[in-house]
Order: C-alpha cells, then structure tokens, then sequence
C-alpha cells in the first residue's frame, strides 16, 4: 500500500481503463459499444445509462473513451443548471473536436435526473436542444431516470440499463485490490464489506481503503466494528419489490423506511401496483382494504395534526399490504414490471395549465380582494362562462385584467381565437384613441387662448378615457 502525502484514493487508482475490466453489465456493454462505434449514424444521438449508484456508469464511459480515442467533456448536474451553461460546453466541445482532428469528444452528463423539477426547466429544455443538434456523442447517467420531468430526454435517448453489482462481483473487485495493495484481507470480512454495500462498488472499495490504510490487515471483527450498516435508499421498483416479497411485517415496515419514496408517494405506487402483484380477489381485498384504512389515517393525521397516527398508517400500507397475500402467497414473489402512479404522470401533465390556473387565481383575487381559493373556486367558473358564451365582454376583461395569451387559452378554451381577435380590436382601438389624444393636446406654454384651450382639450381627452369601455384601455395602455 503506498503511503505517500498525495496518495490517490483507491476509486480513482483502479477505475477501469478498459471496458473489458468493467465487471458486469455485459448487456449494457455492448449496447453502448454498438452505439458508440455507429455514431453519428444512430437514430439516437444521446445515451442515457442508468442504474444504481457505483455500478459502473461513469466508469463504462470513461473506459470506453479511452480506448476508442474520445475525449471525455465532463458536466455534473449541479454545473448546468443554467441553459447558457450547457450551450457554451457544446459549443466549445464542437469545436475542440475539429481543431485537434481527434475522433471527437463525448459529452457526459453525470446525474441529469438531478434537474428535474421546475426551477430547471431551462436547463433540461437546453439539455433537449444539446441532445438534438449535438455534433457530439451526448453520453447522460442518471440513478432514477423515471421522474416524469424526464419523459423527453427519456425519448430521444438510448436508454441503457446498469445492474446492481452482485455480492461476488464486488468481492471479485475487493480481492483483487487487496491482492495489487498487498493487503491481507480475510474473506468473511471481504463477504461482509461486500454485503453491507448493497452492490455499491464505490462504497465498498472505500469501506476496503478505510480499514486497510488503518489496520493493514482487515478481519472481520475489525470490519464488524467499524462499518455502520449503510442505510441506501431504495428507489420506488426496489421498495415495491422488498415490500411485496417480505416475509416479516418487520421487513415490509423497513422497505418503506429505506426508500426514497414517502409515505404518500408510496401509497399511490402501491395503490397503482397492487392489481399487478396479486391476482387472487380475496388477496387484492384485503389489501386494498388495508390500504384504505391507512388512507383514514393519513386524512386524521392531515385534519388533527396527530403524527402519533402515522405509525399505524405505515404500518398498514407496508405490513398490512404484504400481509394480505393469503390465498395465493406466491404472488408475492411473482416477477412484476411495476408502473409509474398514474396520478403523478397526469399531475405532471397538468403541471402547466395548473400553474396558469395559479397565476390567473392571483390576478383575480388581487382585484376582487379575495382569496386565491376563492378565485379559484368561484370566479373563475364564472369567467369561464363568459368566456365561453360572451368572446366580446371576455375580451374587455382580458384587457382590463391583463390576462395572458395562456390564460385567455385556459378560460375561453376553443374560444380564444374569437377572445383574441376581439382583443386585437380593442387595442387597436386604444392606440387610435391614444393618438388622438395626443393630436388634440396643444402644449399649455402658447400664450392667450389658444393656451386655455389647449388645457381645456387635453382635460376633456383625459377625461375620456376614464369612463366605461375606454377604462378597461386605460388601464392596459401603461
Ligand atoms: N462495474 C464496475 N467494474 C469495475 N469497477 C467499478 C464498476 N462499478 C463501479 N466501479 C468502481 O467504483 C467507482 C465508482 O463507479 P462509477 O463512477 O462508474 O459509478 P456510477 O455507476 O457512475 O455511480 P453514480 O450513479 O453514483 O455516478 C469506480 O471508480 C470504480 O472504481
Ligand atoms: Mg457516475
């Protein structure tokens, strides 16, 4: 083991420089490898890899580049929340590919499922415009590529799917280390490293590097002692799986407390996947009828504030769920493809019109001096009446309200053009009104009674505009 100052640590040192020395993960070898080899003749121009963390993503790309002579430009999440970011990177990587006469550069993306979410928008929609113009492969990971947020990058990518390590596979990858660091290590506690890392092979070979650079020699008792049991979290498959197949209420419990998912998103997977998991009817009702009773609860903790409830909601959504298989336990082993909630993907559907309803609730209840939820619920059922029935007076309170293309779309509905047109009339007809106004205004310097009169003209054109019609113009002209 080198012990020098500027020790490299040992993820880094025994990263794979070949593919062929990236344990696992044929299938997604090869795929990638094909895809690589063709590019740009690919019907995809990006690749998505995903998979579980430290199973070889990155490594795989960077391996990859290295033997087929590619640069490797490489962007964390983190760096390109903003678009300008992203355009500067490719801009600059189309450019260095043709300047060094290199074979080209491949983009990588590391944890795109991390711009998810609204805030980003702009840079997923830049990270889209990357993936369709690159000159570039674009090469993206991501731990949870299902986020519904990344539902267009999932198509206009190759999606290529990572495995999680295998216990042996991780301890094929331990053993040889200890072997290049000339480190004893004893087996067990190699199972045991290996074991607690849930096939996390970073994890795993940091666990290795901890206890060697301590001990040199690493037992089990050592490895025992010094490794707290990792608490990974499970993403929503994982949880479903762990969940139905448990054998203990116990097991069903903590397949809930180690998943990424909280307890109401959890009820809407297991809601969504129950039909899918157990096919006999007696089963599926006494689960759904557990699943019921943890959804009182969940209303009880929501009305009383009492989170003293939340136990025994868990513990009838994971346990009572699990539980339930009776009739044909074996279901509960049965391989499932498990679904996205439904829910969730129309919510994210209806993300936008339901931030235009939103913003529209804001506008009408800053006018009326209500609330939101009044808006919400009374007046704009009403505006979309008028909207509907009424396209000129609809127009005359879009000008007058100031209301966005998208939201005349959202209350007029089939009726905007009409709603449109009108407004185009009414503006025209604010601006003449506008103009001539100002044609009458004689400015008040002139001298005698043109002077008075010029005041008086202006006065009376002021005037106008306040009443009826013309306020609504009035309003929208500033
Ligand atoms: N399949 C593998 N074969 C060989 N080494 C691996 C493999 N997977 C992981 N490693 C080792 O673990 C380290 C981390 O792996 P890598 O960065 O490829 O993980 P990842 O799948 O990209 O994980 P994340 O999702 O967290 O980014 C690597 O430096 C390498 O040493
Ligand atoms: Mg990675």
């Amino acid at each position: 083991m080198s012990s020098s100052p500027r020790r490299v640590p040992w993820v880094v040192k025994y990263r794979p420089k070949r593919i062929a020395e990236v344990v696992n993960q044929d299938e997604a070898k090869s795929k990638f490898v094909s895809w690589l080899k063709s590019w740009p003749n690919v019907k995809k121009k990006a690749a998505l890899l995903y998979g579980p963390p430290g199973c070889g993503k990155t490594s795989l790309v960077e391996a990859a580049a290295n033997e087929f002579g590619y640069d490797v430009l490489e962007m964390n999440a983190s760096d390109f929340r903003r678009a300008s970011d992203i355009e500067r990177i490719a801009m600059r990587a189309s450019r260095a590919s043709t300047l060094f006469g290199k074979r080209g550069r491949i983009i990588l993306l590391d944890e795109v499922d991390g711009i998810s979410g609204r805030e980003d928008v702009g840079g997923l929609e830049a990270v889209l415009r990357l993936v369709r113009n690159t000159n570039n492969p674009v090469v993206m990971t991501a731990n949870d590529p299902w986020d519904p947020a990344l539902r267009p990058l999932r198509g206009n990518a190759e999606l290529i799917e990572f495995k999680r390590l295998s216990k042996r596979d991780v301890v094929r990858v331990l053993r040889r280390i200890c072997e290049a660091e000339n480190i004893i290590c004893e087996d067990d506690a190699l199972n045991y490293i290996a074991e607690k890392s849930e096939g996390d092979l970073r994890s795993a070979i940091n666990d290795l590097e901890a206890l060697a650079i301590g001990f040199r020699r690493v037992t089990l008792d050592v490895a025992k002692t010094l490794l707290r049991p990792r608490d990974r979290e499970h993403n929503p498959f994982e949880t479903l799986r762990n969940m139905f197949s448990a054998k203990y209420c116990w097991q069903a419990k903590i397949s809930l407390s180690q998943s990424q998912l909280d307890y109401e998103q959890a009820m809407l997977w297991i809601h969504e996947n129950l039909p899918n998991q157990y096919t006999d009817v007696e089963d599926l009702w006494r689960a759904y009828e557990a699943l019921s009773r943890a959804d009182v609860y969940l209303g009880r903790i929501v009305r009383s504030g009492d989170w003293d409830l939340l136990a025994y909601a868990v513990d009838l959504m994971t346990a009572g769920v699990a539980m339930a298989a009776q009739n044909n336990p074996r279901d509960k082993y049965r391989w499932t493809k498990y679904s996205f909630p439904q829910k969730l993907l129309l919510m994210a559907r209806t993300r936008e019109t339901r931030a235009v309803r939103d913003d529209l609730a804001s506008i009408i209840a800053s006018h009326l001096h209500v609330s939101t939820t009044t808006a919400k619920n009374d007046v704009i059922p009403l505006l979309k009446i008028i909207f509907t029935l009424n396209p000129k007076y609809a127009a005359k309170l879009a000008l007058g309200l100031k209301l966005s293309e998208k939201m005349i779309e959202f209350l007029a509905g089939p009726n905007k053009t009409l709603v449109m047109r009108y407004l185009e009339e009414l503006k025209r007809k604010q601006s003449e009104v506008a103009r001539k106004a100002e044609e009458h205004y004689v400015p008040r310097k002139e001298s005698g009674e043109n002077a008075e009169e010029g005041s008086k003209v202006k006065h009376r054109a002021t005037r106008k505009k306040g009443g009826g019609l013309l306020s609504y113009i009035g309003k929208s002209k500033q």
